[in-house]
């Protein structure tokens, strides 16, 4: 039989997928689950962007559009960023991908080598370790701990780095555990990257999404212009998941290189959804603060609940719409205790360790769901232990 490539068996996957395809297996056997593995907002997108994306449509922007975006849209970024980060990037260091996740893989494909180190935190979004082990490259953890509130030490990255590090990715506000880093923590990796000569990605995709403290960037340092490449889009906080919305803003000569990629990978994004994203930019912004006022209620809901569970320990997060609670009371392993919340309970959770092995301990719990099904879960999940 001819092989694969060594990078398509080094290659991984999400558990939240695999979990959700579980959970709808138990639910054809009619099984009542509550659902809150899957990371997306359970509201619709705003009837404002739905309008433009249908009007785009009639208005046949149906067609190929240029590889990094449509002008119109990346203009609208421009002044976005300024308005959010403070610096305005040139219009050549934005580019539009279809989703941030594309924005991950097309960053760490022009910057990472094989054998180049790349760090990353753990537990962390998937993505991050799956495409520096396909690409060959170190992976490189830094452990996130309860005791820090899961934010990624300045301390821990600095004692990582050696000559061959070539990139660093932060996340704030992060998943799995809703962390959010400090400005000064932002503004000393920042300056680590620049000291050492490394490349830092910074996914922002939660940017909008946090509970009385403030995002900041660590693109702000080099405007995105040396070495700092910001990721950020329209899924969470537009609630526009399936619509496939990101952009990048990049130094320049990575943005010549993106073109290339993008053209070889998808040659643009949806023509229609680019349109849809300026009206969600440039639109009534008042979805956000009433989601998030909604999310904090849910967030105080289920903190409360998970904390009464004996065996059970949750931490506040200070952003995204995710709880980590720490299950280490209980005896089992995070896989135990998922499988066990699943089939005992009927709670569909991640075990920890979907995230990375320092993941070990803890669930993620996504509560983008109803203050009725947080509710029954925690009840469920007391009944059950
Ligand atoms: C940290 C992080 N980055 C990126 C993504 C994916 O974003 P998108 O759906 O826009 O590709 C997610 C989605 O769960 C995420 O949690």
């Amino acid at each position: 039989m001819v092989n694969l490539s060594k990078g398509a068996s080094r290659i991984y996957g999400e558990a939240a997928f695999e979990v959700l395809a579980k959970a709808q297996e138990l639910e054809r056997q009619k099984k009542s689950i509550l659902h809150f593995e899957i990371g997306e907002p359970d509201i619709e997108t705003p009837k404002n962007i739905i309008r433009a994306g249908i009007r785009a449509i009639q208005e046949k922007k149906t067609h190929y559009t240029p590889s990094i975006g449509i002008m119109e849209l990346r203009k609208v970024i421009q002044d976005e960023v300024e308005k959010t980060r403070g610096y305005r990037p040139d219009l050549k260091q934005v580019v539009i991908t279809p989703g941030l996740k594309p924005g991950i893989f097309f960053s760490m494909l022009a910057i990472v080598d094989p054998g180049d180190e790349v760090i990353y935190q753990d537990p962390g979004y998937p993505t991050y370790g799956s495409v520096a082990a396909f690409l060959g490259a170190q992976q490189v953890m830094v452990p996130l701990l309860e005791e820090n509130e899961f934010r990624m030490s300045p301390d821990d990255i600095r004692d990582r780095i050696t000559k061959k590090t070539k990139l660093i990715v932060v996340n704030s506000p992060q998943n799995p555990t809703g962390s959010v880093m400090t400005k000064s923590e932002m503004e000393e990796i920042a300056e680590l990257a620049e000291q050492h000569d490394i490349y830092l990605v910074s996914d922002e995709i939660y940017s909008k999404m946090t509970y009385d403290t403030h995002h900041y960037s660590p693109t702000v340092r080099d405007a995105a212009k040396e070495r700092t490449v910001l990721l950020d889009g329209f899924s969470k906080y537009y609630a526009m998941t399936g619509w496939r919305l990101g952009y990048m803003v990049v130094p320049h000569a990575m943005a010549e290189r993106l073109k290339d990629f993008l053209v070889s990978a998808v040659s643009c994004t949806a023509a229609f959804t680019q349109w849809a994203g300026i009206e969600a930019l440039t639109g009534d912004q008042s979805f956000i603060p009433e989601m998030m006022a909604r999310f904090k209620e849910k967030r105080d809901r289920i903190v409360e609940g998970l904390n009464s569970v004996p065996g059970f320990r949750c931490q506040v997060p200070k952003g995204a719409f995710y709880a980590f609670p720490n299950i280490k009371g209980t005896g089992m392993t995070s896989q135990e205790c998922a499988d066990h919340l699943l089939n005992k309970a009927g709670v569909a959770s991640l075990p920890g360790t979907a995230f990375g092995p320092y993941g070990e301990g803890y669930l993620r719990f996504s509560y983008a769901t109803t203050l009725k099904n947080i509710d029954s879960a925690i009840e469920r999940i007391k009944r059950s232990m």
